[in-house]
């Protein structure tokens, strides 16, 4: 008894010193990755050998890069989060030179201490093997030298490339040199021939197939993934709550952006989805408006805010748009409550077996009944005019997510986001000018219907107001004036 006290202590005390400090502990685990793959190998053809490469590292200028982010299907495959490396997977077992059996072999960048120190830590072969769980793993700079005969598999999967990848480093095992070494292995016909083989295939080469394989298996989330989600919809929704309770007249979009963002950082969001679309009235109408510039938001007029925190690699996407001034005008009510009449007809048929295209069908019929009453549009196509966008898109690891866009099944994670944008001079009436409605949710399908992940974020005009009466604890934070302030003097 007393030994296995000991014991069970001793346990819990080298969990608790084996958890990375440097590092949140609620990443996917290496065990769901490699349930990925195999599930991936599953839906391969007889003996193929599917192929990925890491997202490129891409310069912003000079020497200054962009923040990194991995490829999706390659972390969603592998849990690397680093440049430069390689993964094959093999419908079969293959034979090592030492004889022994592996189906799958990645290559990834090397240890280096003096870069290392510069730009971050890196896991090298040894700790793609202990942490992500691959018991083949070796140097980006071995692909060279790995010997494999593409022509023996009947087909070599991959995705085709865009010529986007520069020879920047010229480093050995770079993402450059890594797919020059895969073309040449796999005889990729080279840029004359390219058309004719895209139309004929002559070799066993196929960019097809993984986007229908991926497009399935992303598209169902696993209770993994669900968690990963429901954290980065709730951080989302927290920003929107902390935003409604902050706005005051005079805010910059910049800084209802801060707001946002600041609160996604609070809860250990490392990443946004997509760039924070803060748009003050008529910017609102420009759909993916990410200038956010407009310097003071004017009380009378919406703010559109669509922001999505990516937390561990997944994202969320929602957009509330309130009234600057607390309160909305009659017209803008008017609209609102149209966006949001369509919004719910879409969610009464939100379960399995109802199809992507019902979806948007449901929006655009109240929608185009509502402009007409209003008289903003008089036939029912000019209602393109005022809402040009689809309604429906999966989310995950990407914002606008793969996934099959055919018929809802059980958990597939999806939004529903109508919107009407009225610009300047586009109605007889200027009472409508400027005004830019976008409500959009984020809803796990479950067996018979759907959850509503995101409502934890005021949706109605009515709980809006309610939420921006509510004091901030920004109201406290205030800063100095930036032409108020001297060097030196404090
Ligand atoms: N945030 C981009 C979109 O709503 O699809
Ligand atoms: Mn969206
Ligand atoms: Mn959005």
């Amino acid at each position: 008894m007393r030994f296995r006290l000991t014991s069970i202590l001793t346990l819990a005390l080298i969990t608790v010193f084996a958890q990375n400090p440097n590092m949140p502990s609620d990443f996917l685990r290496k065990e769901w990755h490699k349930e990925r793959r195999q599930k991936l190998r599953e839906k391969m053809p007889p003996n193929s050998v599917a192929v990925f490469f890491a997202n490129a590292v891409r310069n912003r200028s000079n020497d200054v890069d962009y923040t990194y982010h991995q490829d999706p299907d390659f972390y969603y495959l592998t849990g690397y989060r680093e440049p430069h490396a390689v993964l094959l997977i093999f419908k079969d077992k293959q034979k090592a030179p030492n004889g022994s059996l592996y189906d799958e072999i990645i290559f990834v960048q090397p240890r280096n201490p003096i870069m290392e120190m510069w730009t971050g830590r890196r896991l090298g072969n040894l700790g793609t093997k202990d942490q992500l769980g691959f018991e083949q793993a070796f140097n980006n700079t071995d692909f060279k030298d790995y010997n494999i005969d593409f022509s023996s598999f009947s087909q070599v999967l991959f995705f085709d490339f865009f010529n986007d990848v520069r020879d920047d480093a010229r480093d050995k095992g770079d993402l450059y040199d890594l797919i020059e070494q895969f073309k040449n292995k796999a005889n990729y016909p080279r840029k004359e021939t390219l058309s004719v083989q895209r139309e004929q295939p002559q070799n066993n080469l196929n960019t097809q197939v993984l986007t229908d394989i991926m497009d399935d298996l992303r598209g169902i989330k696993t209770p993994e993934e669900l968690e990963l989600l429901r954290k980065a919809v709730m951080i989302s929704c927290i920003g929107q709550v902390e935003v409604m309770k902050a706005m005051k007249p005079g805010m910059s979009e910049r800084e209802v952006q801060g707001i946002h963002e600041y609160v996604f950082k609070k809860y250990q969001a490392e990443d946004l989805g997509y760039p924070s679309i803060v748009g003050g009235g008529h910017n609102g109408c420009i759909l993916h408006y990410i200038d956010n510039y407009k310097p003071a938001l004017d009380p009378k007029e919406l703010i559109l805010m669509d922001l999505g925190a990516e937390y561990h690699g997944y994202t969320a996407d929602i957009t509330r748009t309130i009234p600057v001034g607390g309160k909305f005008s009659p017209e803008q009510k008017q609209i609102y409550d149209l966006v949001l009449a369509a919004q719910e007809e879409a969610m009464k048929i939100c379960k399995p077996g109802t199809r992507f295209g019902e979806l948007y069908e449901a929006t655009a019929r109240v929608i185009n009944k509502g402009l007409a009453e209003l008289k903003i549009i008089d036939k029912p196509t000019d209602r393109h005019l005022y809402y040009p966008h689809g309604c429906c898109h999966h989310i995950g690891l990407d914002v606008h997510d793969r996934g099959t866009y055919d018929v809802l099944q059980e958990n597939m994670v999806i939004t529903i986001e109508p919107g009407i944008y009225i610009q300047e001079n586009t109605t007889k009436d200027p009472k409508w000018w400027g005004i830019a409605v976008r409500i959009e949710d984020d809803y796990l399908i479950t067996k018979n219907g759907c959850e509503h992940l995101s409502s934890f974020a005021p949706r109605t005009t009515e709980a809006i107001e309610a939420m921006m009466m509510q004091p901030s604890p920004l109201d406290k934070f205030l800063l100095p004036e930036l032409n108020k302030v001297t060097p030196g003097k404090n």
